[in-house]
């Protein structure tokens, strides 16, 4: 019989099964259960062959709960919803006071924050922690984002410390984001925000694809080049690689062959009702879903794209021939004040809900621990952290001195690209809609004057004025009509 091990991990799924092997390979001994136990012989097996991990398989719940030390801790990874309730039922059955339960999927906030009440009357304590990077981040260093239970988070935080990626300068990816279900919310907007930058990337592809006539080949070098600079990110990494990926199956380049119809789990759609819900503008973030829901119409696109093209629409609407170095130039600088855009749009919602919760969220801490680890890390969450270092006011990104300057600078460029974009018949929603945020946003008067104006005379919902205090109304049709007369 093995000692009682440090920590449990209930889910064995390859997320799980990573997330296990990491934790016992940072030195803490670890018990693994799975309802099929098929995949924990599959998890003891692999911590043999990848250097003798200290991992400890259990084919039952009861006997895998009392191999862990007290106060115990067990971290689930199993699919988000009723599959989280039936896994705390059957593994608190053996719980004792002061024992732990960490939720480390995808789950909606407020389901965090129901079971976290419930808590109590099992004696247990609970988190509801973001764990980003995929498989490969779980195994090697994901980006962790734990809320609930301060006490739960302290006595585990020498494991987190140590699981998460590492940054130089910058420390462990990991922090305690605060009370309730703010890890789960948190993890949802960084989803969200995931969602624009891929969204943003494609656009910067289609742009350069279908307009600048780019090759595969030349596409894996430009991206290859852009992650080098201020572009430097995984996602843009990853872009790169799959430009150079040929097909195993046929001739050609795989990315060429895979359908575009794109899917999604949901947590893009939640930052988008959220951001409806906080009456906080998220356009570039909204845009990337309803373009995911676009996608998916496949079969109806290709009947349009047969209407418009007997009606003389092609695919592309232009056949000007573009400067192809001026344009990669120019897309690089768009995807990148459009970037700026979106961060802006998740942070100032991340606040937002804050406030609504009391959750008292660091903005610029959260930037931290997305520098590695997690989808979205990027050298540019270093200027996000630093622009909140210098303000932790700041009331939105776009308006610190050095993101200012830095969309002043490319907002030529953004413009060109949008403007081309739309000239050649090529939708580029997410930077469109990021343009029009900062337009928005940078102006001081918007025509929503004439809004204001038109709601108060078919509804007299009465507006305000620049000149003076209070709230008016006027009989617009009166006047008018006498006007007319
Ligand atoms: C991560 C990812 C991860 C998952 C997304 C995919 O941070 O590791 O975000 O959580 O890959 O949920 O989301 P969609 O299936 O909705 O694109």
């Amino acid at each position: 019989m093995a000692p009682p091990t440090r920590i449990g991990l209930a889910g064995l799924a390859v997320m799980g099964q990573n997330l296990a092997l990491n934790i016992a390979e940072k030195g803490f001994p670890i018990s693994v259960y799975n309802r099929t136990t098929s995949k924990v012989d599959e998890t003891v097996e692999r911590a043999k062959q990848e250097g003798d991990l200290p991992v400890y398989g259990f084919h039952d719940p009861e006997s895998f709960i009392q191999s862990i030390q007290k106060p115990r801790v067990v971290i689930m990874l199993v699919k988000a919803g009723a599959p989280v309730d039936q896994t705390i039922k059957t593994l608190s059955a053996y719980m004792d006071k002061g024992d732990c339960i960490i939720d480390g999927g995808n789950e909606w906030y407020e389901n965090t924050e129901r079971r976290e009440k419930e808590m109590p009357g099992l004696g247990l304590l609970y988190l509801g922690m973001g764990v980003s990077g995929g498989e490969e981040g779980a195994r090697n260093g994901p980006s962790l984002m734990p809320g609930g239970s301060f006490e739960a988070y302290k006595y585990i935080e020498d494991i987190l410390l140590k699981v998460a990626a590492q940054v130089p300068d910058s420390g462990p990816c990991v922090t305690y984001i605060g009370k309730g279900g703010s890890g789960n919310f948190v993890k949802m907007v960084h989803n969200g925000i995931e969602y624009g930058d891929m969204q943003l990337i494609a656009e910067a592809y289609d742009v350069l694809k279908s307009v600048g006539k780019l090759s595969n080949e030349e596409l894996h070098s430009v991206f290859s080049e852009w992650n080098k600079g201020e572009l430097l990110s995984f996602l843009i990494e990853i872009t790169a690689d799959i430009f150079g990926i040929k097909d195993d199956k046929a001739d050609g380049y795989l990315v060429d062959k895979v359908l575009d119809k794109t899917g999604m789990k949901g947590t893009g759609k939640w930052t988008v009702q959220q951001a409806a819900d906080l009456s906080v503008a998220a356009p570039t973030i909204a845009a990337s879903l309803d373009s995911r829901f676009l996608s998916g119409l496949k079969e109806e696109r290709v009947e349009a794209a047969k209407v418009f093209k007997s009606g003389g629409f092609g695919d592309i609407l232009t056949d000007q021939v573009v400067d192809k170095a001026k344009l990669i130039d120019d897309v690089r600088q768009a995807l990148y004040a459009s970037k700026i855009c979106s961060y802006a749009q998740g942070m100032n919602l991340i606040r937002a809900k804050s406030i609504e919760k009391g959750w008292d969220l660091k903005l610029g801490e959260l930037a931290r621990i997305w520098k590695g680890g997690c989808i979205i890390r990027a050298i540019f969450l270093d200027r996000i952290k630093k622009a909140y270092d210098r303000n932790p006011e700041l009331a939105n990104l776009l308006v610190d001195p050095e993101f200012a300057k830095e969309i002043i600078d490319r907002q030529s460029a953004w413009r060109r690209v949008v403007c081309l974009a739309i000239n050649s018949g090529i939708s580029t929603p997410g930077m469109s809609t990021s343009l029009a945020y900062f337009d928005t946003y940078r102006r001081e008067r918007v025509p929503a004057n004439l809004v204001q104006a038109q709601r108060d005379y078919f509804g007299a919902h009465t507006y305000e004025r620049v000149d003076m205090d209070g709230s008016f109304h006027t009989e617009w049709f009166k006047i008018a009509k006498k006007l007319q007369d």
